[in-house]
């Protein structure tokens, strides 16, 4: 068994709002400096963007570089494993520190037993759902759940145009969280800015992720963050 910290995601209230800047808009040529920055510049969770190239048509990076930046913050990493087969990688993340575990519900695999296998590893467990995918995929899966993470553009790439029409989707599956009675986190990933988190948040979403909209503001990573709390 994993002598973990005690997972701080699963300690976090599902009401408060919580800025989880995406590693994958910072510099790679620096991302430990990157990720100690995000705690003293008010960020809740780092969010890691972890892609195959298959689900996804774009590579990222893997649990070697997770291990490696696992000591420049006492932050939670939330790892969104954008893979075909998550099943096969759960165990490298959780030894590489991660504090939380999203696969997509596209993936293949039997999504009920790999949410099993993150939890057992003592991570938290959220499933995410592309634009396209409605929101009733979810129902099978709602009482294993510590998180929903609703994509507001298409997997793959930072610095894409925020989706508006997944707010529906985002006040839908807010409804099921309050109908399935448990602390279920609503993270909302993709073109998240200032002009939108109000939008997002009142749609249920206590959770954020943004890229670009924090990692290439002008304003610097603090006042960029504040925008979205
Ligand atoms: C896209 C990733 C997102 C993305 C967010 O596949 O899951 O987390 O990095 O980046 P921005 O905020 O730039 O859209
Ligand atoms: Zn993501």
């Amino acid at each position: 068994m994993l002598n973990r910290r005690p997972n701080p995601l699963s300690a976090l209230e599902a009401t408060a709002a919580y800025v989880a800047p995406s590693i994958l808009a910072a510099d790679f040529a620096n991302l430990g400096a990157a990720v100690a920055q995000l705690e003293d510049a008010g960020a809740d969770i780092v969010h890691v963007d972890v892609m195959d190239g298959h689900f996804v048509p774009n590579l990222s990076l893997g649990p070697a570089i997770v291990k490696a930046l696992r000591s420049y913050s006492n932050l939670p990493f939330d790892v969104h494993l954008m893979l075909s087969q998550p099943y096969k990688y759960i165990e490298a993340f959780a030894q590489a520190g991660a504090d939380h575990i999203t696969v997509h519900v596209e993936s293949e695999g039997a999504i009920a037993c790999t949410l099993e296998q993150i939890k057992a590893l003592g991570c938290s467990a959220g499933l995410s759902l592309r634009p396209g995918t409605p929101a009733s995929s979810l129902r099978p899966y709602m009482q294993m759940l510590d998180l929903v993470l609703v994509m507001s553009v298409e997997p793959g790439f930072g610095g894409q145009s925020f989706m508006a029409e997944q707010v529906d989707k985002m006040r839908e599956i807010s409804a099921m969280i309050a109908a399935s009675k448990r602390n279920i986190h609503l993270e909302v990933d993709g073109g998240i800015d200032a002009s939108n988190a109000s939008l997002v948040r009142q749609a249920g979403c206590n959770m954020l992720v943004a890229g670009s909209s924090v990692f290439n503001n002008p304003l610097g990573l603090k006042k960029a963050i504040q925008t979205l709390q």
